[in-house]
């Protein structure tokens, strides 16, 4: 077993560059079982969820040439099987993209039900209702779902509540339908604009995403023969923000793209920290004081991510004053306070609010990482902490975060992954 070991109370200073997204790459490379032909994907983020994506696509007859550490050429001309191995599709959350995929190009797809962070209920509800609404019929029983179609005709989709997984599926399901697929209500992360530019890249005729309705044109065939770059990663980038906030640092942080970061961005001014945007591509943050209170809900982007919720969590642990963080996307998302509060942090979840009573300064303790996000934040506890602190569980962090310690590492802090 690995953890991090952290020697706390560093200012973090220096440079770091970030990564491709991981959600945006854990949906373009099943969006590659789309294309009858070759492509090219570079700045994907070398880690354990992209990796276990590659080794699905092998057993689904697609042949994978890593280029370098984050190129990947994909040649998926000859498909040889529509069932996904249930034991790696089980296993993290963003395989429920074979479905609409694999529905997509071959009629068929049989995948196991979607594991990755437990967050809260997770339903798949709107996936199943957009690729019944293109025609297919969808069948969930023995922990798979078997989605069939003898061929996807284009509809209109309305989704009931706004999903980043859902539209992105429905997406994929009607590149290849036949007609003019309109989806209402979609979410509008800096992702799907992604996975979309990515597939108009290869052939596909897909336009509004990032806006609240998306418009698909089916085209008979995605030929690929192009190469893509994944967007920045803009959870990272954040992680990085915040991380800068919390320890009284002074970060450039560089490859990410500002616009995505406002709402951060707001926040971190709200607690008094200073956020310089060099040119739309790097930001600088630096924080000289005590940060002070804030109110935060979570929403849809562009409203404040859930998946920054944990790491902004230890600023508002910190701050002066008393905070409200409102979870509205997954009801389970503040295990990591119980966790904060072993070091020091007073915080008091109810449901799906929680109340930070801000302390002075938290104390090293050994922790353990409940999901990815949670991770994330730990570490950052664990970096202004007094004394040592110990992250166990890094499995979920590593799902998600290209070469962490590493990256805070070259920022100043002691960290250290130890195997015991
Ligand atoms: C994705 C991200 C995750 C991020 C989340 C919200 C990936 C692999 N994961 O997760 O990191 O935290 O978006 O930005 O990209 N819902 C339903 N029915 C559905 C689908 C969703 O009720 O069919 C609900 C969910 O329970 C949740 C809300 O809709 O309350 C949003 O979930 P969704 O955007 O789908 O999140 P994921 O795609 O699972």
């Amino acid at each position: 077993m690995e953890k991090l070991v952290i020697t706390g109370g560093t200012s973090l200073k220096g440079e770091v560059t970030i990564s491709g997204a991981k959600n945006a790459a854990i949906a373009i490379l099943p969006a590659t079982l789309l294309i009858d032909g070759v492509c090219n994907i570079e700045n994907v983020p070398n880690i354990s969820d992209v990796r276990a994506y590659c080794e699905i696509l092998e057993t689904l007859g697609a042949k994978i040439t890593w280029k370098g550490k984050n190129e990947i050429e994909i040649d998926t001309r000859n498909l040889s099987c529509t069932d996904a191995p249930l034991d790696l599709t089980s296993k993290f959350r963003a395989s429920y993209y074979l479905l609409g995929a694999l529905l997509g190009r071959c009629g068929k797809a049989v995948v196991g039900m979607p594991g990755g962070c437990k967050l809260g209920a997770r339903p798949i509800d709107q996936h199943i209702k957009a690729f019944e609404a293109l025609g297919a019929t969808v069948d969930v029983s023995q922990g798979k779902i078997l989605a069939k179609a003898d061929k996807l005709v284009a509809s209109s989709i309305y989704m009931d509540v706004v999903s980043v997984g859902a539209t992105i599926n429905a997406m994929l399901a009607a590149v290849l339908a036949e007609g003019t697929t309109i989806i209402d209500n979609v979410a509008k992360e800096p992702h799907i604009v992604d996975v979309a530019n990515f597939l108009n890249t290869m052939g596909a005729d897909i336009r509004g995403a990032g806006t609240d309705v998306i418009k698909i044109n089916g085209v008979k065939k995605l030929t690929g023969n192009a190469t893509y770059s994944v967007v920045p990663d803009q959870i990272e980038a954040g992680t990085f923000m915040i991380a800068a906030v919390a320890s009284k640092g002074d970060i450039l942080i560089k490859n990410c793209i500002t616009k995505h970061l406002e709402p951060l961005t707001s926040k971190i001014l709200e607690v008094g920290a200073h956020v310089e945007d060099i040119d739309g591509d790097n930001i600088r943050v630096w924080c000289d004081s005590r940060p002070k209170k804030a109110n935060l809900k979570t929403l849809p982007y562009p409203g404040f991510p859930t998946d920054l919720q944990p790491q902004m969590g230890v600023v508002l642990a910190i701050a002066d004053g008393t905070s409200i963080i409102n979870e509205t996307i997954f009801e389970s998302r503040f295990q990591y306070t119980e966790e904060l509060n072993k070091m020091g942090a007073t915080i008091s979840p109810q449901g799906t609010r929680a109340i930070f009573e801000g302390v002075p300064k938290l104390t090293g303790a050994p922790v353990y990482s409940t999901d990815l996000r949670a991770g994330a934040a730990l570490i950052i506890a664990g970096i202004i902490a007094d004394g040592v602190t110990e992250v166990y569980n890094l499995q979920h962090i590593d799902r998600g975060y290209e070469n962490i310690e590493d990256k805070f590492r070259n920022l100043g802090a002691k960290i250290e992954r130890v195997s015991e």
